[in-house]
């Protein structure tokens, strides 16, 4: 493996460790992919192919010959920070823009999330976006926050981790994103996620996790790191018997003038 390639996967790898130490990985739980297409030499096109093709379960035309590191389907991510080619995969996308097939290192099948994945980075690639890299995980404070209707509504839970700490406007200024409950791995989670992902860097799966993205893995989990501090430092607040004040509408106006933040989202 060439050096810019073996570089990203040992992101992953370093990212993955984090998402354990953090209790947001739970046995096989969140997944990794990253677009790696632009550091793959000649040595690794000419690889065969170690499966069947293998089909997506829906067609994603921007895709095609494109090449993925993924996460394997019931990998944990504690055991990938150590071992990333033996928890994960390296698979192309065939010319049908339907199938792929893996390529390296082993025979691991990717993670179930796959289509949700891949239809985000077919819409990255669309869209002219620099991001390569989709995180799925399940931290604790967003997940638990997910389960009450009353931040469900769009850009509630935005508006209100805004104003926990200045920082998480600062590093997520697109917010966060909500998804309904639907089905794990399902088709139908790829689409509700897509109609998201194009106006936040952050998802929110009601009841399940989060999905984010980035230039590159250690960004998707820093945006998801800060967003989940801001719910961490809400929930301290109501434990100790408060309902927090949050920053004003001013305070926060305040710092996307200063920081030139997009200001698509309402303070
Ligand atoms: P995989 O082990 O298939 O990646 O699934 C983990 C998960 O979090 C599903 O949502
Ligand atoms: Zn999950």
């Amino acid at each position: 493996m060439n050096y810019e390639l073996n570089k990203e996967i040992q992101k992953v790898a370093e990212v993955a460790g984090y998402l354990w130490q953090k209790g947001w990985a739970e046995r096989n739980g969140g997944n990794i992919t990253v677009n790696i297409t632009e550091f793959v030499d000649d040595e690794m096109r000419a690889l065969p192919a170690l499966s069947e093709p293998l089909q997506i379960g829906t067609t994603l035309p921007h895709l095609k010959g494109c090449y993925f590191y993924c996460k394997g389907t019931g990998k944990r991510m504690r055991d990938l920070a150590r071992e990333p080619m033996q928890n994960g995969s390296i698979i192309r996308i065939l010319d049908d823009c339907k199938s792929y097939v893996i390529v390296a290192d082993e025979l691991v099948m990717p993670t179930s999330e796959l289509p949700s994945h891949l239809s985000i980075h077919d819409y990255l690639i669309a869209s002219g976006s620099s991001y390569k890299a989709s995180l799925h995980t399940h931290p604790i404070e967003l997940v638990a926050m997910s389960h009450s209707k009353a931040f469900l509504g769009k850009d509630v839970l935005t508006r209100l981790l805004w104003s926990m700490i200045p920082e998480t406007l600062a590093f997520a200024p697109l917010g966060l994103g909500i998804v309904p409950y639907t089905l794990p791995g399902s088709v139908a989670l790829a689409d509700a996620t897509l109609q998201q992902i194009r106006d936040y860097d952050v998802v929110l799966w009601e009841k399940h996790g989060t999905v984010a993205v980035g230039t590159d893995i250690m960004d998707a989990f820093d945006q998801t790191d800060v967003l989940n501090k801001a719910a961490t430092i809400y929930l301290r607040a109501k434990s100790m018997g408060f309902e927090p004040d949050g920053m004003t509408d001013a305070q926060m106006k305040e710092i996307q003038e200063v920081f030139h933040l997009p200001t698509s989202r309402p303070c």
